[in-house]
């Protein structure tokens, strides 16, 4: 089975994108594996930190590389991508010749309470993470909306609609990983 490494662009505890992350992670179940990041002791990108990497940058470089896709999960702040969402981008893509990114197939997603869930954001994170060679999925784009009660305490979703969109976003992703996979193998 596909391993997925998931950046949540949230250190909250409470953090709707981490929830969001969980529902994914359950409708992806028997299908792909989905491992959260853990970025709590991954520092703010510093060159010079390169010379004696921390360890939480090692770990996150090696959970990215390890990993056949990303999945990432970003909140919307002042209309653009968080710090930590874009921390990890910039990690990932150094040292120089050493790109995390580059042919890794990925897909964006996102939550906020606002009407268009993160849209811009993931706008701003698609272009970026283009231009770091990240092979993305295009379509379904997913804009996510929380409400209360959408997403139940054992993170399945509530709402048959929204669950069988989700579902499909999952399909498509899966399809996308393996299209991704074929592709690079071919001589
Ligand atoms: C600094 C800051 C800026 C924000 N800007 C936006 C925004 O531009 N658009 C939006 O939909 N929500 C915005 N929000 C609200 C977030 O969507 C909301 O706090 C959300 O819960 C953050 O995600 P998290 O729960 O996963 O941490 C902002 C929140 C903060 C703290």
């Amino acid at each position: 089975m596909r391993k997925v490494a998931v950046v949540v662009g949230s250190l909250r505890r409470e953090s709707i994108n981490l929830r969001f992350a969980k529902a994914l992670a359950r409708l992806a179940e028997g299908r792909m594996v989905f491992d959260l990041v853990d970025l709590s002791d991954v520092p703010l990108y510093n060159d010079d930190l390169w010379q004696q990497p921390p360890a939480g940058v090692l770990r996150l470089k090696r959970e990215l590389d390890a990993a056949d896709a990303v999945l990432f999960v970003t909140p919307e702040y002042n209309r653009s991508i968080p710090a930590v969402t874009k921390n990890v981008v910039d990690w990932g893509s150094r040292p120089y010749g050493q790109n995390s990114w580059a042919g890794k197939p990925a897909a964006i997603v996102g939550t906020s309470p606002g009407a268009i869930g993160t849209a811009v954001a993931q706008a701003q994170l698609r272009s970026i993470l283009v231009g770091c060679g990240v092979r993305l999925l295009g379509q379904p784009e997913v804009y996510f909306q929380t409400k209360a009660g959408l997403i139940a305490d054992d993170f399945s979703i509530a709402d048959d609609k929204t669950r069988a969109f989700l579902a499909g976003f999952i399909a498509k992703f899966a399809d996308h990983i393996e299209r991704v996979a074929a592709r690079s193998s071919t001589p």
